[in-house]
């Protein structure tokens, strides 16, 4: 069975791309089955309001629980009859969130049905956390993508979308080509030439034209331990433990 993911934002818009691409191709496929829900369809009033002034002061406006939990209600009321699972896994963007990560991503392609519930402004009021968890019995997990701060949800959502989506089985047709990617060992891949041998001048390392497929993987794996040196040395463990990396390699 496909994947199901449901969206919920103000801007379903900008979930457009979504239509595109791999991911694009992966739904028509039918491997995923995404559904991307306009949070104003859930206000009642005149204006569609989805915001208000936070309690207890402060800069900027919050989002109100009840166009949310009324959001969140009818995803989850449309679960699907054959389903396994009656629940979505609830992911929540915001920068105050668990880091997201390819470990991350592998996991939450293995759900069979995730919601992304896009925030705007400061946030949303903390009772719709509460609700999903309490009330909806929904896991929740609120995900940031990395240390900064984007304006919503949506951006992130895009980004962890693919990321989850070309990690379920058929979405990507070499799933070779999956295993070899940097973050999946927890070292950034190797620098990639292509023809031609010389171009504008420069030369691709002989040892890629050598044939000498033990020397090359050596070379490979030196040239990942000192790209990770250079760029994430945060990534480096004691595991890879080679030491004294020659990290000027690396660009
Ligand atoms: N929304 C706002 N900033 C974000 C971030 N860094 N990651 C995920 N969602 C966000």
């Amino acid at each position: 069975p496909a994947l199901r993911i449901d969206v919920v934002s103000i801007f379903p818009d900008y979930l457009s791309a979504l239509d595109l691409s791999l991911i694009g191709k992966a739904r028509e496929d039918g491997l995923l089955d995404v559904r991307v829900h306009d949070l104003r369809d859930f206000t009642h009033d005149r204006h569609r309001t989805v915001d208000d002034t936070p309690y207890g002061g402060g800069a900027g406006m919050v989002m109100k629980p009840q166009p949310w939990a009324e959001a969140l209600d009818h995803v989850v009321g449309q679960a699907d009859p054959g389903a396994t699972s009656r629940r979505p896994h609830l992911v929540v963007p915001g920068p105050g969130g668990a880091p997201f990560t390819q470990a991350m991503a592998r996991e939450l392609a293995q759900e069979e049905w995730l919601a992304f519930a896009c925030g705007r402004y400061e946030g949303i009021d903390e009772r719709v956390y509460e609700h999903a968890r309490e009330s909806l019995g929904l896991e929740v997990s609120v995900v940031s993508l990395g240390d900064y701060v984007l304006n919503g949800g949506e951006v992130a959502v895009l980004a962890m979308v693919e990321a989850i989506g070309r990690l379920v089985p058929g979405v990507i047709g070499n799933a070779e080509s999956l295993v070899e990617e940097s973050h999946e060992d927890g070292l950034l891949e190797y620098p990639l030439y292509t023809k031609p041998r010389e171009w504008n001048g420069r030369e691709v390392p002989p040892i890629l034209l050598s044939g000498n497929h033990a020397a090359i993987a050596a070379w490979r794996h030196e040239q990942r331990l000192a790209r990770t040196a250079a760029r994430r040395p945060d990534l480096l463990h004691a595991s890879h433990g080679d030491g004294d990396v020659d990290i000027t390699a690396a660009t």
